[in-house]
């Protein structure tokens, strides 16, 4: 496994690997969600590629990226036994040069859910993960379902750009009792951990509204409130039932479709969603 900081010598390393490539790109702090999407690279490519870097541009003014878990040791010991071929750990002044100012905005698939809550975080994202397509040149590139509206933006850019591989996204990987694996999980005290599986409880009451025959919306978005008002810890920030593609709010639900939630227990923000049809 080759650990690689700069620019030239990632280049050169991905000279070197001649099959097909996956990357999986991360903000490092893995858990078993991230190490699922390297398994899965390495079995359906030649080589994996994975990249580590805090992106500072996704990051809003009131979200602490000083504060974001960092262990460079520990990552690198998870993923030594995975296979990996690279490891990327850029620093910012590589990704964003001194006078960087080149940008990447997806129009409407970023104005609503995330992208309202959070304004400027997918210019960020969109703008880094074209950065590391282009510096790794993949074959394909893994992301996680549990960020639907990221998948989203990614998987229209990379059309949009013309980028040559194939964007795959993978099922989110949860905790027992149902809470989707994440960095800020590490944040919950116990009882906002007990707490914390009401997004998996309301994600999984719609469902069960949705596989009985409801096909509308506002039903299904109310029944979701429902069971997160139950929990007094939570706070809810959004609960949408929108399309899977478009992510615009459905009245009435016939294809694809995303259920989504952001909600915050105390400090920490915790989102997740199912996908129906
Ligand atoms: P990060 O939060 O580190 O996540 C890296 C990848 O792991 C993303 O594709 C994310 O969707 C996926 N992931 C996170 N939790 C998961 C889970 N429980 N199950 C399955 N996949 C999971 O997302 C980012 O970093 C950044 O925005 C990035 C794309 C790297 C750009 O900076």
């Amino acid at each position: 496994m080759q650990i690689i900081s700069s620019l030239s010598e990632l280049r050169t390393a991905r000279l070197s690997l001649t099959g097909r490539v996956g990357l999986v790109p991360t903000m490092g702090y893995l858990h078993e969600g991230h190490l699922s999407l390297v398994r899965r690279a390495k079995e359906e490519c030649d080589h994996a590629i994975v990249t580590i870097f805090v992106n500072p541009t996704q990051f809003g003014a009131n979200e602490d990226l000083s504060k974001y878990p960092r262990d460079m040791e520990r990552d690198l010991n998870l993923l030594h036994p995975l296979g990996v071929d690279v490891v990327w750990t850029p620093t910012a002044e590589i990704i964003y040069p001194p006078g960087y100012q080149t940008w990447v905005e997806v129009d409407a698939l970023t104005k609503g859910l995330e992208g309202a809550m959070r304004p400027g975080h997918f210019r960020g994202v969109a703008t880094v993960v074209a950065k590391l397509f282009n510096a790794t040149q993949p074959h394909k590139a893994y992301f996680g379902q549990k960020d639907a509206q990221q998948a989203a933006v990614i998987r229209r850019m990379a059309v949009d750009l013309n980028f040559p591989l194939e964007v795959i996204i993978s099922p989110t990987t949860r905790e027992a009792d149902g809470l989707a694996m994440s960095s800020r999980n590490k944040y919950l005290n116990e009882a906002e951990r007990k707490a914390a599986t009401v997004l998996f409880r309301a994600l999984s009451a719609a469902k069960e509204l949705y596989e009985a025959g409801e096909r509308d919306g506002e039903t299904l978005r109310r029944k979701m409130k429902d069971v997160l008002s139950n929990e007094s810890l939570v706070q809810v920030q959004y609960v949408s039932c929108a399309d899977y593609d478009s992510l615009e709010e459905l009245d009435v639900v016939t294809g694809k479709t995303l259920l989504s939630m952001a909600v915050y227990l105390g400090k920490t923000r915790l989102i997740d969603n199912f996908v129906l049809g």
